[in-house]
């Protein structure tokens, strides 16, 4: 059996309150070694994984994260700090007026869960790691076919749909987060006065 340290929760960082803001999400496990008889913590900082990408406003619960990804490490005594960083909160568009009836934003919302909420996020609200498609200036033109259906950004990991979606569901798909963004905007409206 391999010994087994428990560390009782470290002052890091320069940080007193054994509390330490990372300015990201956490979800790897830490690992703790031993050099010259001083003991490490490190720890894979970032947000992502299915939770930040599917759950949408759940996974906003504690806050605005980015993905904001780097190795941290902590040692007692330590006194580093991170550079500052605040999450910038990105403009929304004025969206559309959408020209979607009922029926057609109900087949689009249908679509969105089936085909692209694991990585843009439940309802369209994305928790930070991929964009948030209410935001999207693509949304406003041919932009979004020449994503959708013509893969201008499967190089960074957005293929084309054509496969699997006619340009009809894709429209479905875009009318209803049309729909959201109003949403969206609506409440922003509300918050701002
Ligand atoms: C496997 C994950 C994945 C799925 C599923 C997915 N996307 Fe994406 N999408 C991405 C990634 C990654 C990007 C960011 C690409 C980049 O940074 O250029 C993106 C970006 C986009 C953008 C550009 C947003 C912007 O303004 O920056 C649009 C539009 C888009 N996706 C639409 C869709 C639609 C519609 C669906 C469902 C039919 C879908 N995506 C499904 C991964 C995915």
């Amino acid at each position: 059996m391999p010994r087994v340290i428990l560390l009782p929760i470290i002052p890091v960082m320069g940080t007193s309150s054994g509390l330490f803001p990372a300015q990201t999400g956490i979800v790897a496990s830490p690992v703790t070694y031993n050099v010259d008889g001083e003991q490490y913590v490190t720890i894979l900082a970032g947000w992502g994984g299915v939770f930040p990408l599917l759950a949408g406003e759940a996974a906003l619960k504690s806050g605005k994260v980015s993905n904001n990804s780097r190795i941290l490490t902590f040692k007692l005594g330590g006194k580093d700090k991170l550079p500052d960083w605040k999450y910038i909160e990105p403009d929304l568009p004025e969206p559309l007026v959408g020209t979607g009836n009922e029926k057609q934003v109900a087949a689009g919302n249908a679509l969105f869960h089936r085909f692209c909420s694991s990585c843009h996020g439940d309802k369209a609200v994305s928790a930070g790691v991929l964009p948030d498609l209410r935001y999207s200036y693509a949304l406003q033109d041919e932009t979004w076919f020449d994503i959708t259906v013509g893969g201008i950004l499967k190089d960074n990991g957005m293929v084309s749909f054509s496969d699997q979606l006619t340009n009809e569901q894709l429209e479905a798909i875009r009318q209803y987060i049309i729909v959201r963004a109003h949403f969206l905007k609506k409440a922003k409206d509300k918050n701002e006065k």
